[in-house]
């Protein structure tokens, strides 16, 4: 029995060391198996029941986008009839009941051809799991979400995710609506983080219309964009130009400064980063926010360095929380890899002030 995650193609060894540190922590001894290229990660527990007793999920990890305990490994499925071994590996495991499907592939080149046959399965096996009783009518979030992974077309594994995570996309990847008229690519990069580092609740409590927010490394104006789609008024700091498209939101401020040396008159609910420096120097800087009650949240990026990245995102995230800690100011963070983040990283930290 093992936990399978899958992660952005070339960041194998990340994820392997990842979920090596974080079930090390959990007393779960045993190994991670990846081939670079990828994009999946396996990780072989030596004891089963330690899986089972602490749950592990994408949400815990930076670098998986889906993390999800291994029920059955079917290697070698009939094309003709996969769904039988399916619906008996599954009543093998007991009275499992799923209130989700998701059928999936990992995001390599030689897995992407399998989107196809995952989306017709998938419509396949969701009826044939309803008889079984195996699947409930309705979609239940707080119910197991059952996934299936192909890593070719003959080899399948089934397994599941926890209730209530809210990271269940197929792939791992959230959908996204962003209008075409977005002035930068990047504003899928903020999206995706609302999206994938929040649940609803915080959505709802955080991203408030008539908030105030401060957009480090504005230009061309993608996140700014997206503050103001949610009402939020941004100032914007940045020396190159922003697009007319954000500014006619008549909701952003456009200032021509830096954004290492630049601070607020008053504190704003939202800072957000998203300039193109040292990680090191990035992460400083946005604990001199947290530190000075400049701001009570902030999503920023880290850029990954070209070798021993993990090490340098847990230095990084380390040296953040221990600059705001001895100021006495307690911040707490989620960070991922997101599916738009390329040779980076994507942190939301918040305080409780
Ligand atoms: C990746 S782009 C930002 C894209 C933007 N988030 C968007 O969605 O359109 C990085 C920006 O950071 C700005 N930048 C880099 N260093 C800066 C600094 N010290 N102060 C202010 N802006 C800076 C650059 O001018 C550049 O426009």
């Amino acid at each position: 029995m093992n936990l399978l995650i899958l992660c952005r193609p070339g960041f194998e060894p990340e994820a392997a060391a990842e979920i090596a540190d974080a079930t090390a922590r959990r007393d779960i001894s045993g190994y991670p198996e990846a081939t670079r290229g990828e994009g999946w990660v396996r990780f072989h527990a030596f004891d089963d029941g330690a899986v089972r007793g602490k749950a592990i999920s994408a949400s815990d990890l930076i670098f998986a986008r889906q993390c999800v305990r291994i029920l059955a490994d079917l290697p070698d499925l009939d094309p003709a009839d996969r769904i039988t071994p399916m619906l008996d590996a599954l009543r093998d495991c007991g009275d499992m009941r799923f209130g989700e499907l998701i059928v999936e592939h990992p995001d390599s080149d030689t897995a992407r051809p399998l989107a196809g046959l995952a989306r017709s399965f998938g419509n396949a096996l969701r009826p044939a799991l309803r008889r079984a009783e195996i699947l409930s009518n309705q979609p239940d979030a707080g119910m197991y979400c059952l996934h299936v992974c192909f890593l070719s077309s003959r080899h399948a594994l089934l397994g599941l995710s926890q209730p209530g995570d809210h990271r269940v996309w197929p792939q791992g990847i959230p959908r996204l609506r962003v209008p075409k008229h977005a002035p930068s690519r990047s504003a899928q990069k903020l999206e995706e983080a609302l999206e994938s580092l929040m649940g609803e609740e915080e959505r709802a409590q955080w991203l408030k219309p008539g908030m105030s927010a401060v957009d480090l490394g504005a230009a061309p104006g993608g996140w700014s964009f997206i503050l103001a789609r949610r009402n939020i008024h941004v100032t914007a700091i940045d020396n190159g130009p922003l697009s007319e498209s954000v500014l006619g939101t008549g909701l952003v401020r456009h200032l021509r400064a830096d954004g290492f040396t630049w601070s607020p008159p008053q504190p704003v609910d939202w800072m957000v980063c998203d300039m193109v420096e040292q990680p090191r120097r990035v992460a400083a800087r946005m604990a001199d926010w947290f530190v000075h009650g400049w701001c009570r949240r902030a999503i920023f990026n880290l850029k990954l360095p070209m070798k021993k990245r993990y090490a340098e995102v847990v230095a990084n995230l380390s040296d953040f929380h221990n600059r705001c800690e001895n100021a006495g100011v307690p911040v707490q963070t989620r960070a991922r890899q997101l599916y738009h983040d390329r040779e980076e990283i994507t942190v939301l930290a918040w305080t409780g002030r």
